[in-house]
């Protein structure tokens, strides 16, 4: 018996004993690990923590898709969480994706808002929560909003209406013989729009007043020429209308300005098929869309301006990164970010709010694009390629 249990227990200890081998094994795996902490440091401070909020007007206009995948992307590629939202155009909406959001846990909210005076009470909410917010693209009204990354908007109106003066050559018109056109802007909802048609007018208006521009159905205020939420059908709707009513005849029609490519689709589409006259109708646009640039080169849309979104997206990154780390957002971080591409800072245009409190803003520079250029100002840098029928594809 004592046998037996002598032989029972030197059992046990060569069990006990080989059980004890398998912590000896695990514990090179503990070491192992040690390495990744390692290999974590030597990503910089400050890029692999942070959740960025992003919200997006609408995916049934083209810009926003590009501008929306360029932030993930950008955000994402530097070590950051991103999630991004789309309000299909609906204020209510926006206002609950951002509530989300902030009830998600972000750090930071990027916003192009659909409606910029209506989003007071959410980024009231921000502010309780400490969480700061870039304005994309478009302003919001708001004094809790300090910074705001875009084009600068009303250059982007200069360029248009620049462009029609050579086009229309108007330096050499006069009021005997005078050019015509109409005129059609964007959402007065969005705090662009009157940037850019201001833009234009500044540049037209002499030339209005001097009777060397005639506009024949006299609609040239902003608030009667505006469309709302920069809908293609509604631009249609009214092109057609203004067609039907002082050019049924085949009146002479020069120029339509167009404050951006949505729009400028729908009204390439009504003069395309209800315009009686045989001139050629200058177009303008902005934002390079496919659909347009199609048209530039079929040549039934002279012109666009383009705004370089995945630049917009780099800055953008940027600015994030310097808020995150409480660093000032100033001249110094512009001339240290060395972006290949012009930016400028501005610190009062941009009031969002009668208290005067302006965001501070980085401004890129838009560009003109023409059926002569696009090569060189899309191609070239790589934003579009051209397909096999000589068309333009969106790069990204
Ligand atoms: C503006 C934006 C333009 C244009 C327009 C329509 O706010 O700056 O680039 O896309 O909205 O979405």
């Amino acid at each position: 018996m004592k046998k037996l249990l002598a032989l029972l227990l030197a059992l046990v200890m060569v069990f006990a004993l080989a059980a004890c081998g398998e912590p000896a094994t695990e514990e090179t795996t503990p070491a192992g690990e040690e390495t990744t902490p390692a290999g974590e440091e030597t990503t910089p401070a400050g890029e692999t923590t942070g959740f960025i909020g992003i919200s997006m007007p609408t995916q049934s206009l083209e810009r926003w898709n590009r501008d929306g995948n360029f932030l993930k992307e950008q955000f994402e590629a530097a070590g950051y969480q991103a999630e991004l939202v789309y309000s299909d155009n609906e204020v209510d909406q926006q206002v609950s994706d951002i509530q989300n959001l902030i009830a998600q846990g972000v750090d930071l909210l990027v916003i192009s808002a659909i409606d910029g005076a209506a989003l007071n009470t959410v980024m009231d909410e921000a502010a309780a929560n400490d969480i700061e917010v870039i304005a994309y693209d478009r302003l919001i009204m708001n004094d809790n909003v300090n910074y705001y990354v875009s084009f600068d908007n009303y250059s982007v109106g200069t360029l248009q209406g620049e462009f029609l003066v050579e086009a229309l050559d108007l330096e050499n018109t006069t009021a005997d013989d005078p050019k015509y056109i109409e005129f059609t802007a964007g959402d007065p909802a969005d705090n662009n729009a009157p940037f850019f048609f201001n833009g234009a007018m500044d540049v037209l208006k002499p030339y209005l007043e001097s009777g060397v521009l005639v506009c024949r159905s006299e609609q040239t205020e902003f608030d009667v020429v505006a469309t709302e939420q920069w809908n293609t059908d509604t631009a249609l709707d009214r092109a057609q209308n203004i067609l039907a009513s002082y050019y049924s005849g085949g009146e002479r029609l020069d120029a339509w300005l167009c404050s951006n490519d949505s729009t400028a689709l729908g009204v390439t589409q009504a003069v395309t098929s209800d315009y009686a006259g045989d001139n050629t109708v200058i177009i303008t646009g902005q934002d390079g869309d496919v659909a347009n640039l199609r048209n530039i080169v079929d040549g039934l849309q002279a012109m666009t301006v383009y705004k370089a979104v995945a630049n917009e997206a780099d800055a953008t990154l940027d600015i994030a990164k310097a808020i995150l780390a409480g660093e000032p957002v100033d001249q110094a971080l512009i001339d240290a970010a060395g972006w290949d591409f012009e930016a400028n800072l501005d610190t009062e245009t941009y009031t969002t709010s009668d208290t005067g409190h302006a965001a501070t803003s980085i401004l890129l520079v838009p560009e003109t694009v023409t059926p002569d250029n696009y090569e060189e100002v899309l191609v070239e840098p790589g934003y579009y390629t051209v397909d096999g029928d000589g068309y333009l594809v969106a790069v990204g």
